[in-house]
């Protein structure tokens, strides 16, 4: 079967009160549209329509830049309603492929939900999502006679009775494209808003012998759609909280399931610990037995198995071995691989670096531009000069080396196997293996009477 996902993506999002279209604002991480593109990309569709009108060279630029999604790009120059937006979208639909209407504010419905849709369409059936709202304000009404659904009434046009139906459309349909096409031939705006109601082809699907096939989402905010920020926000949480649900399934703890953000794809191994108000970006791994202290921010992050991150740190684009130490207060940045058994402690800054097994950078350093083997011991203080103003250069510390405290190594340099460096140094020299390196003034001992306060 040929599905074609048309996507609703031109409103101006009023109440949003931003510079930004309404479907670039992002829920956990990603734009809303993306969301909805990411889902029925999984429907493995012919191809995807998306009308778009406020903000479309932003929103055509953000998909182009951010993802890999090509869609076909309809515009809706004036916001005339629901039905006239999938009238601009109609050149780009087959007679027999099976159009599947969403709108690019609705991010959370699950592809099952669609895939039960485009199941519920064919020659002579049309699928619609509905459900059962607690409040069903500002929803379409389901209209049904002897059982069966015969259309639909927006809020704005329903009577005192009609307002008390409490099933209410989520705004998705799944219908063969020429019955769509013939149906949006005759929907007309008179009505309370002055639109063209999409919902009207429902009434007019049944007049034609089309049966409605109802379709239910798993859960209801599914289908809740962003109007406001509050609503972002709640979405937001909701979101958040299917997350951790399911890390939990998994394996994982979690201090706090409502203080934990996932933006984007976290694996997980068992037994994993993630105390309060981390963040996760990107694609992170976590092996079996990781511990992740509170208020750390993970990004494109894999972290071996038995490793502690400790509280407040950053890791980026960047690559942890097992049962290491990292942290508190660490920063890894991007192209940082940290080996087996290795030690970062507080106020560390590392990039652009490898660390081989077992070695340590206990506190206060820089260590960037660098390949450091097996057993290094980089002492407190120790700056890696990478950058001479104009160009980055490259240090390459073999195995054994012990670093003394408060060190710049001036790149490019060479510390060869088991040689030492002496506290205070600054070492712009390679260094042979083996030998004790250091730059350091002869201390003096002299006579000396130390002052004394005046007494006024
Ligand atoms: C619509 C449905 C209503 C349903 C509700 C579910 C219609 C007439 N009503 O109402 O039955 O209960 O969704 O949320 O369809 N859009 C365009 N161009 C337009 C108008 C809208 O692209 O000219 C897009 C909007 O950007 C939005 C979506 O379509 O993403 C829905 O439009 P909106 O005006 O919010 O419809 P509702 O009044 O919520
Ligand atoms: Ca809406």
């Amino acid at each position: 079967m040929s599905i074609r996902p048309i996507v609703l993506a031109a409103g101006k999002g009023t109440r949003m009160r931003s510079a930004l279209p309404k479907v670039l604002h992002r829920l956990a991480g990603r734009p809303l549209l993306v969301h909805v593109l990411d889902t029925v990309a999984e429907l493995a569709p012919v191809g995807v329509t998306v009308v778009v009108g406020h903000g479309a060279d932003a929103v055509k630029a953000c998909v182009a830049d951010e993802t890999g999604h090509r869609p076909e790009w309809a515009t809706q120059t004036e916001q005339l309603g629901t039905g006239h937006a999938v009238r601009m979208a109609l050149d780009t639909l087959g007679d027999d492929e099976i159009a599947l209407i969403t709108y690019g504010d609705v991010p959370l419905t699950r592809v099952d939900t669609y895939r039960a849709l485009v199941d519920a369409a064919n020659d002579s059936t049309l699928g619609l999502l509905t459900l059962e709202a607690v409040e069903p304000t500002g929803y379409g009404r389901i209209l049904r006679e002897a059982g069966a659904i015969v259309g639909i009434v927006e809020q704005k046009d329903a009577s005192a009775e009609q307002l008390t139906i409490t099933e209410v459309n989520a705004g998705v349909i799944a219908i063969r494209g020429k019955h769509l096409k013939s149906l949006l031939g005759k929907i007309g705006n008179d009505n309370a808003q002055g639109e063209y109601y999409l919902t009207d082809i429902v009434g007019l699907a049944v007049e034609d012998g089309l049966e409605i096939k109802a379709v239910h989402p798993g859960s209801n905010h599914e289908v809740d759609g962003v109007n406001s920020r509050h609503q972002l926000a709640r979405l937001e949480r909701l979101h958040q909280l299917d997350i951790a649900e399911e890390l939990m399934s998994l394996g994982a703890t979690l201090a706090d399931p409502a203080r934990v953000d996932v933006r984007g794809k976290l694996v997980t191994g068992q037994d994993v610990l993630i105390d309060v108000n981390v963040v996760f970006e990107g694609s992170c791994t976590l092996g079996d037995g990781v511990s992740i202290g509170p208020n750390c921010v993970l990004r494109n992050a894999r972290v071996g198995a038995g490793t502690v991150v400790r509280a407040h740190t950053t890791i980026e684009d960047s690559s942890v071995g097992e049962n290491a130490s990292i942290g508190p207060y660490a920063r890894l940045r991007p192209g940082t691989q940290l080996g087996d058994s290795t030690h970062i402690g507080n106020f560390v800054e590392t990039k652009n670096t490898l660390l081989g097994n077992g070695s340590k950078v206990n506190h206060l350093s820089y260590v960037g531009d660098s390949s450091i083997g097996t057993k290094v011991n980089i002492g407190a203080g120790t700056i890696f000069c990478n950058y001479d103003g104009a160009n980055k250069h490259q240090t390459t510390i073999e195995d054994d080396v012990f670093v003394g405290s408060n060190t710049a190594l001036v790149a490019p340099l060479t510390i060869a196997t088991g040689a030492t460096i002496g506290a205070g140094s600054t070492i712009s020299q390679d260094v042979p293996a083996g030998k004790l390196a250091l730059t350091r003034a002869r201390q003096r001992m002299l006579d000396w009477i130390r002052p004394v306060k005046s007494v006024k």
